[in-house]
């Protein structure tokens, strides 16, 4: 298994629910599992990068109802939203799932039987409260009342909850505590980080109780097999999505290959569905667990509470790529957001960390080389007379990058990746300051030209690594050092600038934000 899996990478958002205008909050997801998927290809890893739309349960069905819309009309209307997406943020995706298309619904189906012949399904009546907003039971004890509405509330989100009473089928969840501890014990990065890690655990010990997987009161959803007076619960039918992208309930050789690498990314909200559900009910249907489970912490607005459809305090990304670019939001969200916590977001904190960043130290790299190699080499990359020690020492600083960015992006810790990379820009700003190649040019011009030479593949390799971040911008870094579309992967790490190489005519890259336009 290790073997066949070795170069493969199966990496997923949750599929989001068709409820609302999607916001940066639900980009961010797709944005970081783009980067890591990105991040793969450039490995030469066998990659599928999969999101896609929740489109069921009883949030969606009155979504539709409240706009007084067939339910399956509204979700093809409002679908469209969460695939453009796609183009908006430059996505990578290499599928998109609904979980109301046939393909679906028939692995929904294949997984239900799955876990029914195996005996882990039975049916009971339910009782117990209910928030819609979340999709989620929740017990007595996990609930409170508001002081000011006196209203029952769900601790966990805030989110109000009705007492839900019916028959329903019940997942045998409590069966699997031992067997899912085990799991966690041998398999320490199967939950990450290690604080969530630690959550889950203590709530496992705590005791799993079964849980209900249908729903009699409701019509929404994918039939329970052989009795159409239930759908399935929301979150049964959902989890599955992920094997239906790899052709479950089919033998297909991706859920051979790349089944066994998946990497789910998850808000932390949703972490208990994806760390307990998921792999019991899996356990429960003779499957394989997934590699990994990574909650990220949530984006807040400028008040301090989490950005969401439902407060409407959420930015929509639209306005801010017209502004400040993708590749800057990209960027921003990947550098100054520490990937598992929460972070408070900004237009002036996007501004200020890429005119720093991005204008000044990385744009002001490539544009200061450049427009030197334009101006005194002709517009051909420089010939190198010798390479020196200080230019030998950043030459290795260079390329030990990919190593170090690798190993950050096998932690998925995006932000430490980027830290690294901006290591050896800043090391390269400080190298062209010392060696003043603009002084050489009077007194030594081949000194000159292997100065330029050193900085122009420093430039290359962190084009390269900064590929999976920002890749329109990191093509045109490439593209203004003459790189083959073939040689934009680490393959081609090793493969040195050829002398002699006529370039394009340089551009800047990174426009710089004046402060009052980030109001
Ligand atoms: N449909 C379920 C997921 C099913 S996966 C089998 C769902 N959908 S959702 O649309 O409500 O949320 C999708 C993801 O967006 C969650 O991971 C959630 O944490 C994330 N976010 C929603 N608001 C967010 C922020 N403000 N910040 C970061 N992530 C946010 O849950």
């Amino acid at each position: 298994m290790a073997d066949s899996t070795h170069k493969s990478y199966y990496i997923t958002t949750p599929i989001y629910y068709l409820s609302g205008t999607p916001h940066i909050g639900t980009a961010y997801t797709s944005i970081i599992c783009d980067a890591l998927a990105r991040f793969k290809r450039l490995d030469g890893y066998n990659v599928k990068y999969l999101s896609g739309t929740d489109e069921h349960g009883l949030k969606v069905f009155q979504c539709a109802e409240k706009a007084g819309m067939d339910i399956q009309a509204y979700c093809d209307a409002e679908v469209e939203k969460f695939k453009a997406f796609t183009p908006l943020l430059n996505l990578s995706n290499d599928d998109f799932i609904r979980t109301t298309e046939d393909r679906h619904k028939r692995a929904a189906t294949a997984f239900w039987q799955a876990m029914e012949e195996n005996g882990w399904i039975y049916k009971d009546s339910y009782s117990g409260w209910y928030a819609v907003s979340d999709e989620a039971y929740y017990t007595e004890e996990e609930c409170y009342i508001c002081p000011d509405t006196k209203k029952r509330k769900a601790t966990a989100s805030g989110n109000e909850v009705v007492w839900m009473e019916e028959d329903s089928y019940f997942f045998k969840m409590s069966a699997f505590q031992d067997k899912l501890l085990t799991h966690y014990e041998q398999n320490p990065d199967a939950i990450q980080p290690a604080s969530r890690r630690n959550e889950v655990l203590s709530f496992i010990k705590s005791g799993l109780r079964d849980i209900s997987i249908s729903r009699s009161k409701l019509s929404w959803g994918i039939p329970v097999p052989n009795d159409d007076k239930h759908v399935m619960y929301v979150w049964t039918d959902a989890l599955v999505n992920y094997l239906t992208g790899l052709g479950y309930p089919d033998q297909t050789p991706e859920m051979e290959n790349l089944w066994p690498s998946a990497v789910h990314i998850v808000g932390k909200d949703i972490l208990r569905f994806h760390a307990v559900y998921w792999p019991t009910m899996l356990m429960a249907a003779g499957l394989p667990l997934p590699k990994t489970v990574f909650a990220h912490g949530w984006l807040m607005a400028g008040d301090g509470r989490k950005m969401s459809k439902s407060l409407g305090n959420a930015i929509i990304p639209t306005d801010i790529i017209e502004r400040y670019g993708l590749d800057q939001l990209r960027y921003y969200l990947m550098r100054d957001v520490v990937f598992g916590n929460d972070g408070n977001i900004s237009a002036e904190a996007l501004v200020h960390r890429t005119n720093s960043d991005l204008a000044n130290d990385l744009g002001n790299l490539a544009q200061r080389v450049l427009s030197m190699v334009a101006k005194n080499c002709d517009g051909k990359i420089p010939t190198p007379e010798g390479f020196e020690p200080e230019d030998q020492a950043l030459l290795q600083q260079a390329d030990a990058l990919l190593n170090t960015v690798r190993g950050h992006m096998d932690d998925l810790a995006p932000h430490k990746a980027l830290e690294e990379i901006w290591v050896v820009v800043r090391a390269a700003n400080a190298y062209i300051d010392h060696m003043a190649p603009w002084a050489l040019r009077k007194t030594n011009l081949g000194r000159m030209e292997t100065v330029l030479m050193t900085l122009c593949e420093v430039i290359r390799r962190i084009g390269l690594c900064t590929h999976a971040f920002m890749p329109q911008s990191s093509d045109k870094i490439l593209d203004q050092l003459a790189i083959t579309p073939d040689d934009r992967s680490f393959a081609a790490w090793n493969k040195a600038l050829v002398a002699e190489t006529t370039l394009p005519k340089p551009e800047g890259i990174f426009p710089r934000f004046v402060a009052k336009e980030a109001a």
